[in-house]
């Protein structure tokens, strides 16, 4: 039964962005960083909502500030600002083409050394009445780490999508999130949030700090909402959101079977990655005895894979009854007995 994968990829020079579909809101953005360890070192939170002059706060006390530390560009508003529900998603700064060649950035000023989570709205919605979103390039402090190419998918450009990574800001030195429009395109983006989290995180001991993790995607096996904030209600204390796993099953469904517990799973929420309970809630298995998922990468990056777990068959009573193996791109990557583990 495999539970859940995260697929996050580790970047060097450039990456494909990160374009998760989008389904209606509601959300929680708050409270993500309030109750970790890390809040004694008095790390602070940015959440800025791009193209506002007014400090907001959401329903979920977290504070948006205003538009701030951009070195240029101007406001717009999305075109149907009533389809969106957070302020933070209806308003937004571009960066008129006049201004290509020069350097489009937000500059954060001296921020302490660090893990962050850098997280990104990014919608088009014909704010600019031409019909065609933007290709542009946005990099963060020198390495490019989202590609926006025009067309968008069609849900992505009407909807928005969340694009966020994993960052070490080795400082006090600012931190640089600059936009690089393609020919006369103007790069856009309605919000920002930088966020400390746990400095052990994705196994950050053991890969360094110079690797920067962009998210390829978050799957939630046997879910059939996309949730977290800027989704639903569902809280992560990282402030990630996770997909359904459905429309990357490939294979006979046939013999697929979800599973899904309302019990508490333990072990959960735990530091360093604070994985929310409702992952391990859901689950799927298959009567047949294969089950296959087929994401698309690009050859040119390297991968990092987290798979999860969890024995939330109760029928499943003891060690052996549910065995195998998980391979890769055809290689046996590990076996698996998860009430051994667990
Ligand atoms: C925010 O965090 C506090 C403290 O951990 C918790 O009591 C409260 O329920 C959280 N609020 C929401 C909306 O999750
Ligand atoms: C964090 O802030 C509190 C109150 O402002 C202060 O007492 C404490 O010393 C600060 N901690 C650190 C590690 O700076
Ligand atoms: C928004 O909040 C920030 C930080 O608390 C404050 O410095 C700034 O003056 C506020 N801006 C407005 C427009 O209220
Ligand atoms: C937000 O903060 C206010 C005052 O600080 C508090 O009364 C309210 O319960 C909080 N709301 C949530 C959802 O945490
Ligand atoms: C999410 O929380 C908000 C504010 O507390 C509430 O108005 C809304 O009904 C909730 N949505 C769901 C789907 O629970
Ligand atoms: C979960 O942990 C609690 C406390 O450690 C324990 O009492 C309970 O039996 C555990 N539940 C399961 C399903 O292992
Ligand atoms: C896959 O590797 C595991 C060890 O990690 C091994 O026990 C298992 O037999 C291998 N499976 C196959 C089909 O080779």
């Amino acid at each position: 039964m495999i539970l859940f994968f995260t697929f996050l990829s580790i970047i060097t020079t450039t990456i494909s962005t990160s374009t998760p579909t989008r389904s209606p809101p509601p959300f929680l953005y708050g409270n993500y960083s309030t109750h970790l360890n890390f809040q004694a070192r008095n790390l602070s939170s940015y959440h800025i909502n791009c193209g506002t002059s007014t400090n907001t706060t959401d329903n979920f006390n977290t504070t948006w500030l205003s538009d701030r530390y951009y070195t240029g560009g101007s406001t717009s508003v999305v075109s149907e600002p009533l389809r969106f529900n957070l302020p933070s998603e209806k308003t937004l700064r571009y960066f008129p083409s006049s201004s290509n060649g020069k350097k489009n950035c937000y500059s954060f000023p001296s921020l302490p050394s660090a893990r962050y989570l850098l997280r990104t709205f990014t919608v088009y919605d014909n704010y600019d009445d031409k019909s065609r979103p933007p290709s542009f390039d946005v990099a963060l402090s020198s390495t490019i780490i989202f590609n926006w190419r025009s067309p968008w998918p069609e849900s992505t450009s009407r909807d928005g999508a969340y694009s966020d990574l994993f960052a070490f800001l080795t400082t006090p030195s600012a931190a640089d999130l600059c936009f690089y429009g393609f020919a006369t395109d103007a790069p856009i983006v309605s919000s920002i949030e930088l966020v400390p989290v746990d400095s052990a995180s994705y196994d950050s001991l053991s890969t360094g700090e110079n690797l920067i993790l962009v998210n390829y995607g978050r799957i939630s096996c046997g879910s059939d909402d996309h949730f977290g904030p800027g989704f639903t209600n569902d809280t992560d204390k990282f402030g990630r959101s996770w997909q359904p796993d459905e429309a990357f099953r490939t294979g006979s469904e046939i013999a697929v079977r979800g599973l899904l517990t309302e019990n508490t799973v333990n072990g959960t929420d735990k530091e360093p990655n604070y994985f929310p309970m409702k992952l391990y809630q859901t689950a799927v298995t298959s009567a047949e005895d294969e089950l296959e998922y087929e994401l698309s990468v690009d050859a040119k990056m390297d991968y990092m894979v987290w798979l999860h777990f969890a024995e939330i068959d109760s029928r499943v009573k003891k060690v052996g009854e549910r065995v195998f193996d998980v391979f890769i791109n055809g290689n046996n990557a590990t076996r698996i007995d998860i009430y051994k583990e667990v």
